[in-house]
């Protein structure tokens, strides 16, 4: 009890921290800055890419369009929004939504560092190729989505892609299923072939 006290306060100090950041330009347009959310106990851990227009005022992530068709996709696969940790592989908006540059997710990147390992989560999903550039090095979200990388690492689309084509939809709940089988040790899930690497 005491050690997740501790781990709270880290996070908590640590978003304090992302709020003034000033380690890259992006800062200086923002309204407010995105840390993150959620329990310092989460199984899951999901990341996104950066804030956009609706995170970017709100200070919260994935509250916009794209968080209503995550929203709905997590409760289809029975994952309780409120029991996972959301972050970004950025924490403030980049101009016009466009792409994070290589140097500002650089900048960025010992925040995510510092909250996975406080979170210490069973699976880190990585919504789409800025979160999986950011944390593994990879391109190529169409053919990397379903594998686990360094057995906690699960790559899938970004819920905003499942907004432009909604043929992705079922294969987003199904790889938000396959996190929570990994969450309770079944890998590759079974259910599915698809998943074995
Ligand atoms: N898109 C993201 O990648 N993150 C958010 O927080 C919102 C939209």
């Amino acid at each position: 009890m005491i050690m997740r006290r501790r781990t709270r306060d880290q996070l908590d100090s640590l978003a304090l921290e992302i709020r003034s950041c000033r380690r890259c330009p992006l800062s200086k347009d923002r309204t407010k800055a995105v840390p993150g959310e959620g329990p310092e106990w989460a199984e899951i851990l999901l990341v996104g890419e950066a804030p956009g227009r609706d995170e970017n005022l709100a200070g919260r992530p994935f509250v916009g369009r794209a968080g209503s068709v995550l929203d709905r996709c997590l409760e289809e696969a029975g994952i309780d929004r409120s029991r996972i940790f959301i972050t970004n592989a950025v924490k403030c908006r980049p101009p016009n939504n466009r792409r994070p540059k290589n140097d500002e997710v650089e900048a960025c990147r010992p925040y995510l560092e510092a909250q996975i390992e406080l979170v210490q989560p069973k699976v880190v999903i990585l919504m789409g190729n800025a979160a999986t550039k950011a944390v593994l090095d990879l391109e190529g979200v169409t053919s990397l989505r379903g594998r686990l990388f360094k057995e906690i690492y699960l790559v899938t689309f970004h819920p905003a892609a499942v907004l432009r084509n909604g043929n992705l939809r079922e294969v987003f709940i199904s790889d938000l299923l396959a996190a929570k089988d990994k969450v309770d040790g079944r890998w590759p899930p079974a259910r599915d072939e698809d998943y074995s690497d």
